[in-house]
């Protein structure tokens, strides 16, 4: 009897672990353990147990609570889906809506998931950047401009240090981001500033104020924002190609938004520089990321202002500068030498194998402290087994 009894209660251990890859088992794993739970310890050994799965099963299905971080403006067009992980931006005819983060930032790694409207999205603008506010403001831009169904979304970004700007690039995606949220990324550290696309590098900008007298975004706090405003007087084909209101609202979502940064508290480059995300394998390029940005230039770019010979009646300052090799750590062959290799560094994601991100650290995180429940949850059950094994 005692031995029938242990083998079913080996099985509901196992389904119980099985349930850690699977969430959704969770109610046939409890009805598992409360039928063959007879005493009273027993059922509250599978309270307890039920408890702790129930608390484990939240934290692996939380992602960030995007509530916690963001404002949404226009409430009628924008919300927080109900488990609060994502942010619908909408845009109708009445308007556009948004979302503010609370916490502002000098320097940082940031990482945002974003899903474009799907099908008919030409005319729209949908963001995600960082901003300051007033007339000399710098600000950091993803924006992306939809397109007629079946057409290619163009991913625009753009550049403001001190209140100027016009440093457009845009690109076509090498996948449809309406189909899946995707990550775009910002490193922004003293030396420069980097976008990726899933980890693949997409645009750098270095700093290179102290050689030419551009600008660099080195002392105003930024907030991240999204929004999604109707910019069809130029967003679509130059503008030739309209909203089709009849399919509004076209809503856009974002989620796992990430920061690791210097915030109010403490935005110094001091602070920035004792960070990770400022340590000088990030202060520019290395070989292999260089390779992912050229690939990208040459098979995806549309549009490159550095290139754009009578807008500027020349090449921008900062575009015709080449920072010289020696102030680019990584070129140093014995500092490059003592860098983490490639694989180690979040950044160093090629096309077709994405890395690790600290996206990922966010889970791992989660699993810290979803870690002492499970081990303690398995003692209870080793203990339980072994009652009534008669140990
Ligand atoms: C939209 O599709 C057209 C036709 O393929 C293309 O020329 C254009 O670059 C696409 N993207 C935007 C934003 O206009
Ligand atoms: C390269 O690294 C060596 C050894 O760490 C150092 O002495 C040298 O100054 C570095 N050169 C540059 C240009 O940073
Ligand atoms: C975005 O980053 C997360 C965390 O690193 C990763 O799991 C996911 O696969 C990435 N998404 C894409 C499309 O690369």
């Amino acid at each position: 009897m005692n031995e029938k009894k242990q083998t079913f209660d080996s099985q509901c251990v196992v389904i119980i672990f099985q349930s850690v890859i699977s969430k959704f088992r969770l109610v046939h794993e409890m009805d598992c353990m409360l039928k063959r739970s007879r005493t009273l310890p027993e059922v509250g050994l599978v309270t307890l147990l039920a408890a702790a799965i129930v608390i484990w099963s939240a934290n692996v299905a939380l992602g960030e609570d995007m509530s916690a971080l963001f404002a949404l403006s226009s409430p009628g067009r924008s919300t927080f889906t109900t488990d609060n992980q994502e942010v619908l931006l909408g845009l109708n005819q009445e308007g556009g809506s948004g979302l503010s983060s609370y916490s502002q930032y000098l320097f940082g790694y940031f990482n945002m998931r974003v899903k474009m409207i799907p099908g008919n999205s030409a005319g729209t603008v949908t963001t995600f950047y960082f901003t300051s506010f007033g007339d000399a403001h710098d600000e950091l831009d993803f924006e992306f401009l939809g397109n007629v169904t079946g057409q290619p979304i163009i991913l625009q970004t753009n550049i403001y240090a001190s209140g100027k700007g016009d440093r457009e690039q845009r690109i076509f995606l090498w996948f449809d981001p309406t189909l899946d949220f995707h990550n775009y990324t910002i490193l922004w550290n003293p030396q420069q500033v980097v976008f990726y696309v899933d980890g693949v590098p997409i645009r750098v900008y270095p700093n290179v104020e102290a050689a030419t007298g551009v600008p660099y975004l080195k002392s105003q706090l930024m907030y991240a924002m999204g929004t999604i405003w109707d910019g069809d007087s130029w967003a679509t084909e130059g503008g030739r190609v309209k909203i089709d209101w009849d399919n509004a609202p076209f809503i856009a979502s974002y989620r796992d938004y990430f920061a690791d940064a210097c915030t109010d508290n403490d935005a110094s480059t001091t602070c920035a520089m004792a960070k990770w995300w400022s340590q000088p394998q990030l202060q520019a390029l290395d070989d292999s990321l260089i390779g992912q940005l050229d690939w990208v230039k040459k098979n995806y770019m549309v549009y490159d202002y550095c290139n754009d010979y009578a807008r500027f009646n020349g090449t921008p300052p900062e575009c015709a500068y080449t920072r010289p090799t020696s102030i680019l750590y990584n070129t140093n062959s014995s500092l490059s030498s003592s860098a983490p290799s490639p694989t180690s560094s979040p950044f160093s994601v090629n096309p077709s194998s994405p890395g690790p991100s600290p996206v990922l650290s966010m889970s791992s995180r989660t699993l810290k402290y979803a870690q002492p429940i499970i081990l303690l949850s398995t003692s209870l059950i080793i203990l339980h087994i072994s009652m009534q094994a008669g140990f």
